[in-house]
């Protein structure tokens, strides 16, 4: 069995329908604009992906898409979520900024309490920022500002444990780390630098190290929901590791998404995530 400690978080997901997604700008390695998206192949894996979510327990909310927002789909990137506190993204790229409003209303509609960001600090949400163990473990540098860490924390009472990501092809937390459960988490040491990768050798118990080539194939932009790992793409290494400690893995294709830099975790975004736990520090590290 996996570990019964499970994540305390990971059974409601906001999802927003592809119905305007596509690679219409470039602003990550993957982009490439002359790229088409196949709209109906796009649907299929979505539908795909919230149906393989609900079996595996999960509730997933809609939020509307809207027009000339291709990127809405990607709802981890809206902001962060804590208990009923929303904290809407600061897009680093002016391409994204206009689904601020968008998340806002939404969010706002839902009954939450929204807490902004200073202006002009850069922050993507959950897409940067994964709860582990009493911990936010946060990513800095391609789209979210360090700066920014310290008033995550004012904000939600979170300890923040800040980590450089160093490679331009894993731009995002949630594309080089996966928490399983309370002692195990998927990490790509490729975009990790080495004092992050040493934050999280005290944090960690047992990390499940990825190759580059399987971070690359978007393994860690994994959704976990109890002891299911709902993944990109897993190859056999990484499947027999997390077999073994009791995980079922559901390969969910999601090569539309793919075309843009996102996979299933950036299509997700945890509504039922509570940080700043009373016995947590509101400390950057
Ligand atoms: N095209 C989007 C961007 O570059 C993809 C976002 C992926 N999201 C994520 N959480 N990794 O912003």
């Amino acid at each position: 069995m996996h570990d019964e400690d499970g994540l305390s978080w990971g059974r409601r997901y906001l999802m927003c329908p592809p119905s305007h997604f596509g690679v219409l700008y470039e602003i990550n390695p993957w982009m490439d604009a002359t790229t088409v998206v196949d709209a109906d192949s796009a649907r299929q894996q979505w539908e795909h992906l919230a149906s393989t979510l609900r079996v595996a327990g999960a509730e997933v909310v809609l939020m509307e898409p809207a027009d000339g927002l291709p990127d809405l789909v990607f709802t981890a990137n809206a902001g962060l979520v804590n208990g009923n506190q929303f904290i809407p993204s600061r897009f680093r790229h002016p391409e994204r900024q206009g689904e601020t409003d968008v998340d806002v209303q939404w969010f706002s509609e839902q009954g939450f309490t929204v807490e902004w960001l200073p202006d002009g600090v850069s922050n993507e949400g959950a897409g940067d920022a994964l709860p582990f163990g009493d911990v936010l473990v946060s990513g800095y540098h391609f789209r979210s500002d360090a700066a920014s860490h310290a008033y995550v924390s004012r904000l939600t009472g979170a300890a923040v444990r800040s980590v450089e990501l160093i490679d331009p092809r894993l731009y995002h937390l949630d594309l080089t780390f996966c928490p399983l459960d309370s002692r195990r988490a998927m990490v790509a040491p490729l975009g990790w630098d080495r004092y992050g990768l040493a934050v999280l050798e005290n944090l960690v118990p047992e990390p499940l190290f990825l190759e580059d080539e399987e971070a690359l194939e978007f393994c860690g932009n994994s959704v976990v929901v109890g002891s299911v790992v709902v993944m990109p793409a897993c190859p056999p290494r990484v499947g027999r590791q997390l077999e073994r400690w009791g995980f079922d893995v559901v390969v969910c294709p999601v090569d539309q998404f793919l075309k843009a830099g996102g996979g299933c975790r950036c299509l997700t975004l945890a509504l039922d995530v509570h940080l700043g736990l009373p016995s947590a520090e509101s400390t950057v590290t």
